[in-house]
């Protein structure tokens, strides 16, 4: 069976087609970026307005990319959540419209259960269960995964997420939006001169907080005479607690589950330094890491036309009612 996959929950129009046995045919992404950029952040009306002028045209260049015609879909998976209302808005409507017009099953897709499935689009993709680490910009969860929908939250930022945190870094030293890329990028040309704290660390759990050292990080470059090699300095900290952080609660969270398996996902799994502290910790720990190829650790169709194939293969269907959820607890879904 094909399935079309929209994603519309933030600031990219992500289109792709799923086969359950060819796997991805067709996935194209128009991003928002620029024209955000301007505003040093996603601003939500521009978001879905540009979300209704992409769309339409998107999906028809992933039909023609995938040599499909619409009469080869089977099944219409969206982003129904959590996300932006009105971009969430557009991608629903369009879906079922398009889903009632073709005759086929639409079903709606949890952004977070996108990102967490998207390592299964691997190739050496990981067995069940196994510990996710979900880190993008609205959310930070780490959750016990038994199979598809079965999930137990282990710990969740109490305030701001991972993302975030890279991007208000971003915003402080300068750097504009998107900020998760440019901090890294900029870090690189930083050396192990400070040294930032590890929140939450030093006792029990695996809550993380990451807005004391956004005030850190404000601090010490307060401190300095905001050089170009001060702001690199500081960006090279900074990630690097984050890094060190993110490993000390996902060690954490392997040691409490007995689980041998950690998957990363979300748009902040596609940072070096992360990657690089958590293979460092998962071999010391004889366990195994899982992450998806660098464009589907951002916001894709792909994972949308993924998780919905495997809940429409799974026979779920949904009424014709057209929602969209800006809140959605990842373990409220229902498993297969
Ligand atoms: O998953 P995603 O594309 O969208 C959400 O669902 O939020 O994640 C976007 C977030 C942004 O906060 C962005 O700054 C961060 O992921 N990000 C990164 C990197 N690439 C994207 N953070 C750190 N390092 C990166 N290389
Ligand atoms: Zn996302």
């Amino acid at each position: 069976m094909y399935v079309l996959g929209i994603e519309t929950s933030c600031d990219e129009t992500g289109v792709a087609i799923y086969h359950s046995e060819k796997g991805i045919v067709s996935d194209l992404l128009y991003s928002q970026v620029k024209m955000h950029a301007e505003y040093g952040g996603v601003v939500p009306e521009l978001a879905s307005r540009d979300h209704i002028r992409r769309l339409v045209p998107l999906i028809k260049e992933t039909l023609k990319e995938a040599s499909l015609s619409s009469d080869d879909i089977g099944g219409i998976a969206y982003t129904a959540g959590p996300g932006l209302m009105g971009a969430l808005l557009v991608g629903a409507t369009t879906a079922r419209s398009l889903a009632w017009t073709w005759q086929v099953p639409a079903i709606a897709v949890h952004h977070m259960e996108g990102h967490l499935l998207a390592p299964m689009l691997e190739e050496n993709a990981p067995a069940f269960p196994f510990v996710a680490l979900l880190v993008s910009g609205g959310h930070t969860l780490l959750v016990r995964v038994d199979g598809i929908g079965q999930y137990e939250l282990l710990g969740e930022s109490l305030d701001d997420a991972a993302g975030e945190a890279f991007d208000k870094t971003a915003k402080m030293l300068g750097l504009g939006y998107p900020g998760g890329p440019k901090v890294s990028a900029l870090a690189e040309q930083g050396e192990a001169r400070f040294k930032f704290p590890r929140p939450m660390t030093d006792r029990p759990g695996l809550d993380f907080s990451f807005s004391g050292l956004k005030t850190f990080t404000m601090n010490t470059l307060n401190k300095t005479e905001k050089t170009d090699q001060d702001k690199a300095d500081i960006a090279y900290a900074f990630q690097m607690a984050t890094a060190e952080t993110i490993s000390i609660k996902c060690r954490r969270a392997l040691q409490q589950t007995g689980l041998k398996r950690l998957v990363i996902a979300g748009g902040v799994s596609a940072n070096k330094q992360i990657r690089a502290s958590l293979q460092e910790m998962t071999k010391k720990e004889g366990a195994k890491l899982y992450f998806p190829r660098l464009k589907f650790c951002t916001d894709n169709g792909a994972m949308i036309a993924y998780a919905g194939c495997q809940r429409l293969l799974a026979g779920q269907q949904e009424s014709l009612e057209i929602y969209a959820k800006p809140r959605w607890p990842i373990d409220e879904l229902s498993s297969l």
